[in-house]
């Protein structure tokens, strides 16, 4: 699980292991050099949980935007009393600048949504997220350096992995950049972002919102100060988290042990160069 943690100790620990199969795409939870070194097979559901993925970035988008979950909330408080013209305005997603940092699978499923709503569309391709083309061709989008895509966007939606060159890719400097009505949305991972600059920006008012499915700390506690703005939305890491979905991931990732046992490496390999260590080593 993303919570499993597998550091190079942990490995070291553990002379028999010949597969990590992680039930996920991301694989930040593992250090695969050790595996690697250790002759560790690693795992993972890729090719699966894209589409799943980028429907909760969309939701997220459109609950920030519409402001869907404080509209729940206040409803349920009994604060609803009448309808007036100016009541929880929020922002338009038709014709408004998605700016998609990270090109890969997800980011392009997310582009495609966009879409559907009439968005002129900017990538920024980090080197993390390697620039594939997928089986679903990527719909038009421009891409530019991540300075001018936090420059121009309305909404920016994170959707590299989280490696050592993304932690804290997006701190004060970045949140500067910023429109100040931008909305900032997180399925990747938490620490992408700088949260504490997060906070920040958003005290400051340097952006007008966030949607999180993913925190530095998981899970985040019910008192963070992320909790306490009505302009943010959190979400318990569910980016994938569909019926269909999770099965998909379950036969994958069991696949991945099943073609180790049989001898060979997994069929989604993250470290396609490991030399399998013997099953009694
Ligand atoms: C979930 O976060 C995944 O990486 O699949």
């Amino acid at each position: 699980m993303v919570s499993d943690r597998f550091d190079a100790t942990t490995i070291e620990q553990l002379p028999r292991l010949q597969i990590i199969s992680n039930f996920a795409v991301g694989l930040d939870n593992i250090d695969l050099a050790a595996a690697t070194k250790a002759g560790i097979a690693v795992g993972h559901t890729p090719g699966v949980l894209a589409e799943t993925t980028a429907d909760l970035a969309f939701a997220l988008l459109m609950a920030t935007a519409r402001r869907v979950a404080e509209g729940d909330r206040f409803v349920r408080a009994g604060r609803w009393k009448t309808w007036t013209p100016r009541l929880m305005l929020g922002r338009d997603i038709y014709a408004a600048t998605l700016g998609i940092v990270g090109w890969g699978e997800i980011g392009q499923a997310v582009a495609r949504r966009a879409v559907g709503f009439g968005m002129r569309i900017l990538y920024a391709a980090h080197q993390s997220s390697r620039v594939r083309s997928f089986t679903i061709p990527a719909p038009p989008a421009t891409p530019v350096d991540l300075g001018e895509l936090l420059a121009s966007s309305d909404f920016i939606s994170i959707n590299v992995p989280l490696t050592a060159q993304t932690r804290h890719m997006i701190s004060d400097h970045q949140f500067a950049l910023m429109k100040r009505d931008a909305i900032l949305i997180n399925t990747a991972r938490g620490a992408v972002i700088d949260q504490e600059a997060l906070v920040t920006a958003l005290k400051l008012e340097r952006i007008a919102g966030a949607g999180l499915d993913v925190t530095e700390v998981e899970p985040i506690g019910a008192d963070h100060p992320l909790l306490h703005f009505p302009n943010v939305v959190v979400t318990p890491h569910i980016g994938s988290a569909s019926h269909a979905t999770r099965v998909k991931m379950a036969e994958v990732a069991v696949q991945n042990v099943l073609d180790v046992l049989a001898g060979g490496l997994p069929g989604r390999c993250a470290n396609p160069t490991v030399v399998l260590r013997g099953a009694k080593a």
